[in-house]
């Protein structure tokens, strides 16, 4: 046990797409604060998508200094840190210098498409996924790295001296925390970028060749896996939060999946965020889709074998309505998408599949664009807007619907978090299409929740997850009210429009 006088608050770093957020949490689970800052997206060609890694470890130092300012703690305050990232993003960096080598190559990233196009036209995809889980695409880390070891002359030079490192954002952010002294990875993040074997929980070095890249380059390169809750090291003295230990790392999706307690085999979270992803927890045994989703793990606990899910990623849900506002320009601030899509009382005909980079679960396509179609002169912009909105609930339901063929069970409940879950009419239309009950948490931020959760464990704040589900709070319920015709009818339009999406040059 802890005594009273021990430390009792947890600090997360959340390591988003678009932001990084640093929040407190104390042993009750409640949110001290939250601060947040938004990082340069780079768009360099179409379909290309960078971020500047050490502009996301600057952030993170100066976010963590103002949480503590805001919350009036100090870092003896603190007991431990959780970490959580976007997920299969990749940084090559020189281990003398903890320089980064080029840019961020960030997980939407489309470059790689027309080699990973022809491994699977070689017939590569069966053997990779039943070695990692994965289908074979861009979206994947292992084909990000590779790209890196062939053009840039400096990360080759690197890799053949030993001396480079290649890591998802967490590894990144460990590797500064600690001054260079750990280079780690957790099992949920290594399980997204197709080099660890889906059953053991260890790179398959190997698997390399599949991509191009010399088995003996990722031996040094690669950080070392870790269970989810662990202890990762001590952040060096000389930042801020000096001291402090690492106690937990979990991706993104998994994260948000252990803030919402998702620790029962046939339990669902969906986080409506930049994309949109459904995890499905299967116990500890991998179950392999034939439906086009993902196995993946879930979390892996200290001594304890790996718990896998099911997970059916979506590319594109907030970030086509940053795409309203920004390159089409019908709203002024994210949050006037509810409004304008609440000015109509329905979508007029109008579907809109935001295949912006091609499609992915349960489709696969990278030859999928962006399409609206069903528009009239009686369309207007709350049309598209409502249409936008629709799309993901739209593409929940193939998700789930392929979870269901996949399990051969149908879905009780729905748990969502994420930003967007703060619109009712989306969740109401989630329920209607889904033809589930929808909840969603209290807290809609459950991705920094969980990385804070897992930390909680490392450190003893929390004894098990038991203690974790006390601490599970409603802040809304959706019922499916929706007539079973008009429903069929909705969804039969939606179906049209991907067959429009699917396969049309751009
Ligand atoms: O797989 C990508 C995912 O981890 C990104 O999540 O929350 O940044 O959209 P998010």
């Amino acid at each position: 046990m802890v005594a009273n006088s021990s430390p009792r608050i947890i600090m997360s770093l959340d390591l988003g797409t678009t932001s990084t957020r640093v929040a407190l949490y104390d042993s009750t689970g409640t949110t001290v604060t939250i601060v947040a800052r938004e990082h340069q997206q780079y768009f360099p060609h179409p379909g290309w998508v960078e971020h500047d890694a050490s502009e996301i470890w600057a952030n993170i130092r100066e976010l963590a200094a103002l949480a503590m300012a805001r919350a009036g703690l100090t870092v003896a305050d603190i007991a431990s840190i959780g970490i959580t990232n976007q997920r299969e993003t990749i940084v090559a960096w020189d281990a003398n210098t903890s320089r980064p080598v080029q840019r961020a190559i960030v997980w939407q990233d489309a470059r790689t498409d027309a080699t990973v196009e022809q491994l699977i036209a070689n017939g590569q995809n069966a053997a990779v996924q039943s070695a990692t889980g994965l289908h074979l695409s861009a979206y994947f880390s292992a084909p990000k790295m590779a790209w890196m070891l062939q053009h840039h002359e400096a990360a080759a030079r690197l890799a053949t001296n030993g001396q480079l490192r290649f890591g998802t954002i967490d590894s990144w952010i460990i590797w500064n925390l600690t001054g260079g002294a750990v280079h780690a990875t957790d099992i949920t993040n290594a399980s997204r970028t197709s080099l660890m074997d889906i059953r053991t929980g260890q790179w398959d070095y190997n698997l390399g060749e599949v991509f191009g890249i010399d088995p003996n380059i990722l031996r040094d390169a690669l950080p070392e896996i870790h269970p989810s809750v662990y202890h990762y090291g001590h952040v060096t003295g000389s930042l801020a939060i000096g001291g402090l230990p690492i106690t937990g790392v979990l991706g993104d999706q998994q994260a948000a999946s252990f803030g919402q307690t998702i620790f029962a085999a046939g339990e669902a979270k969906n986080t409506y965020g930049t994309g949109c992803f459904l995890l499905y927890n299967t116990g500890h045994e991998p179950v392999f889709s034939s439906s086009g989703l993902l196995t993946t793990v879930a979390y892996q606990l200290p001594g304890e074998a790996p718990v896998y899910a099911l997970e059916g990623s979506v590319a594109q849900a907030g970030s086509v309505v940053q795409w309203l506002r920004d390159q089409l320009g019908i709203i002024e601030s994210s949050d006037d998408i509810e409004r304008l899509a609440n000015s109509v009382t329905d979508h007029g005909g109008v579907y809109f599949v935001p295949a912006f980079s091609g499609l992915l679960a349960p489709w696969w396509r990278s030859d999928a664009s962006g399409t609206i179609i069903g528009l009239t002169n009686y369309a207007t912009a709350g049309h598209i807007a409502r249409a936008t909105l629709d799309a993901t609930a739209y593409q929940t339901l193939d998700v789930i619907q392929a979870v269901e063929a996949d399990t051969g069970r149908p879905l009780q409940r729905l748990n969502v978090d994420g930003g967007m879950t703060v619109n009712a009419q989306l969740m109401q239309f989630q329920a209607d299409i889904l033809d589930v009950i929808v909840q969603r948490n209290a807290d809609v931020e459950t991705t920094a929740r969980g990385a804070a959760y897992a930390a909680g464990l490392g450190i003893g704040i929390w004894e098990d997850t038991a203690q974790l589900r006390n601490l599970w709070q409603a802040g809304g319920i959706w019922h499916p009210q929706i007539e079973p015709d008009k429903r069929d009818r909705l969804i039969a339009g939606w179906r049209a429009a991907i067959e429009h999406a699917i396969g049309w040059p751009v």
